[in-house]
């Protein structure tokens, strides 16, 4: 185990060739599921446990370090990645008092069926004494389940942030301390665009709430922890912030190449209006590069062709998940090319309900775009370059 302070160890497990979390967002780099133990001069508490498959390995370290009593497993966020292996380690130390909020005991008991007489619910600021150490709770919901919780070791100034603040980014013990590192940097952006910008309001307020209480270290439950907080928390001020950048996001759609005309031409008039774009082809896209780019961009314009009287279900798909994902865009527009009719501005508009844009014209065209098109297309381009001047 790394020793990170004369209390804290690292007894966390690495998955270098998991590719999907949740079936759904790649993994470029794989993770890791962070758990530490906290040894205090009377107690022992292991802050969370680790992804099922990867109990054993958390055994291991903790039998080849001598841990042969832990009095605490501190559970600061319900989603199995962390707790599932809860029952595996309470076979190994039936002694153990599982710690966590009244929400996330409800999720762990539903989930993996630990017994109720396992645990110790504590309520928000409440502390627990290791003897030299001690711990404090801090009830911090929504990063990114209504049960997540900080805890703080009060001496150490270490503050365990469960998913918060982390990345799906591989470490070993060698390198678990990273900050600073520019690779990490897009590791921790894309994570948070695919898991924590739905809740920016609250990864704003958490960011504020951390910097009050001035701690020295960050541990996450993903990826390195940090021993320069500012700089995670400069980069997650910038992401959080109301103000986008003067950037366009184009995810599109072409079946026979008119849309892609369309698309082609508006990020080069965009570009010459000084705007910076960035396409994605919703065939061939990586969503979490999408999702990246989705935390900065100030308009998003879907680009589709029309299927079945509609748009095509690739950009229905996109447009969904952008709108889980809920992006700090300000202006959305559509453009997109049919053969013989239908509608696909307001189905697109309805599906990004969540937003708060204004939808600027739309350029729809039949069939292969002419002249006249690309006339309208400039006038998007030009709308957008005069709305971003404002931003
Ligand atoms: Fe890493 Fe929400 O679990």
């Amino acid at each position: 185990m790394k020793k990170i302070t004369d209390n804290i160890f690292y007894c966390g497990v690495e998955h270098h060739d998991r590719r999907l979390f949740d079936q759904l967002v790649p993994l470029p780099c794989g993770t890791t599921y962070n758990s530490y133990l906290v040894k205090g001069s009377e107690k022992t508490a292991l802050i969370d446990t680790v992804y099922p498959e990867k109990a054993e390995e958390l055994i291991n370290k903790l039998k080849e370090a001598g841990i042969n009593k832990i009095d605490y497993i501190i559970c600061n966020h319900g989603e199995q990645d962390h707790s599932g292996s809860l029952n595996e380690i309470l076979e190994l130390y039936p002694e153990a008092v599982v710690v966590t909020n009244a929400k996330c005991k409800e999720f762990i008991m539903e989930m993996l069926h630990v017994d109720e007489s396992k645990f110790k619910v504590i309520t928000d600021q409440e502390t627990l004494s290791l003897g030299n150490i001690t711990l404090q709770f801090l009830i911090s919901p929504w990063v990114h389940w209504p049960d997540t919780m900080f805890t703080y070791v009060i001496e150490d100034k270490a503050l365990f942030t469960t998913d918060f603040l982390g990345a799906h980014y591989p470490t070993s013990e060698k390198n678990i301390d990273k900050s600073g590192d520019k690779e990490l940097t897009e590791a921790a952006k894309r994570y948070y665009a695919e898991i924590m910008m739905p809740f920016r309001s609250f990864c704003a307020k958490y960011v504020k709430k951390i910097r009050d209480l001035n701690v020295k270290y960050l541990l996450p439950s993903h990826g390195p922890y940090y021993s320069n907080p500012d700089f995670i928390l400069d980069t997650y001020e910038e992401w959080t912030s109301d103000t986008p950048k003067n950037l366009v996001v184009i995810p599109y759609v072409s079946m026979y190449g008119s849309t892609e005309l369309l698309v082609d031409y508006l990020k080069q008039s965009l570009e010459e209006k000084g705007v910076e774009v960035k396409l994605f082809d919703l065939v061939k896209s990586d969503v979490g590069e999408l999702a990246m780019e989705l935390v900065d961009a100030a308009t998003i314009v879907v680009g589709t062709s029309m299927v079945l009287a509609g748009p095509h279900p690739s950009a229905i798909n996109g447009a969904y998940l952008i709108n889980a994902l809920r992006p700090k865009a300000k202006y959305f527009s559509v453009v997109g090319s049919y053969g013989w009719g239908g509608n696909m501005e307001n189905k697109l508009a309805e599906i990004l309900g969540n937003l708060k844009v204004e939808k600027l014209n739309s350029v729809i065209v039949k069939g292969k775009p002419t002249n006249d098109d690309f006339i309208k297309v400039d006038e998007l381009a030009e709308k957008i370059a005069e709305k971003h001047k404002s931003l």
